[in-house]
């Protein structure tokens, strides 16, 4: 290959900042600075390359919660360019970011993220959803999985799902904080909860602000379907 043709295949880079307010949740007790991130995109049609509207969502909730969120064990799945993930890495969490492990080009924007952000030390995996795999069986133990915009095709909605039942299993208090964008009204991860003996609490956007406009700075997500949800490993016959 030729100095001309590699350089054409560099990918464009874009960074967008992020603003997260001191004012927004984290307790009385809590007085953290603002947040000022800045996220790095690719500007290419491939998915994964951008802020996908779920994310600010999901990095609303954390920064909402920051104040609990000091050495969390966290886990981003279907991370791509990691905003939330890089929101928790800066609210104190220890952070293990992943994305598929047949899409390096998805992991190379974690890193991206990670060393904008001076977060060079967060480990990046690749995890494939539904996938028992080495890394995922070397896992440590989780608190908290974060998964934004991951309910996005139907056909892996199940294998979602058993990558966080696996984690939940070894992990029983574990929390899936995940932000869902309604796409179609026949979409539905209900039964596949009911199968998978996962319980789910929907949690309104407006008990942590994130039913405005504008979010975290950005005009993202704007007017949208998002919901944000915590699913854990049901209990009981009756929760
Ligand atoms: C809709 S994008 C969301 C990206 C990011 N979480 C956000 O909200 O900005 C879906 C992400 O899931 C990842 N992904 C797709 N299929 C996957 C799989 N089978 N296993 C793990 N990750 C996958 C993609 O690489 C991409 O980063």
């Amino acid at each position: 290959m030729s100095g001309g043709e590699r350089r054409r295949r560099e990918p464009l880079v874009v960074s967008r900042e992020y603003v997260f307010l001191q004012d927004e949740g984290g307790g009385e007790a809590e007085r953290s600075p603002e947040l000022r991130l800045r996220i790095p995109e690719v500007l290419d049609s491939e998915y994964g390359m951008y802020v996908w509207p779920c994310a600010p969502v999901l990095a609303q909730y954390i920064w909402f919660h920051r104040a609990s969120m000091t050495g969390k064990r966290v886990l981003e799945v279907g991370a791509g360019v990691s905003l939330p993930g890089i929101v928790a890495a800066k609210c104190g969490a220890n952070v293990i970011l992943s994305d598929s492990a047949v899409l390096p080009q998805c992991l190379e924007n974690c890193f991206r993220s990670c060393a904008q952000n001076n977060l060079i030390e967060v480990p990046v995996i690749g995890l494939t959803w539904g996938e028992i795999s080495p890394d995922l069986l070397a896992l440590p133990p989780i608190d908290i999985i974060l998964g934004s915009d991951v309910f996005y095709e139907p056909k892996d909605f199940e294998d979602v799902l058993v990558t966080v039942r696996f984690i939940m299993e070894r992990n029983p208090s574990a929390e899936f904080w995940t932000t869902y964008q309604v796409r179609s009204a026949n979409w539905s991860i209900e039964s596949l909860l009911h199968k998978w003996h996962l319980r789910c609490l929907n949690i309104p956007l407006n008990t942590f602000n994130a039913d405005g406009e504008c979010l975290a700075g950005s005009k993202l997500p704007g007017r949208h379907s998002i919901q944000m949800m915590v699913i854990t490993l049901k209990r009981s016959l009756t929760n």
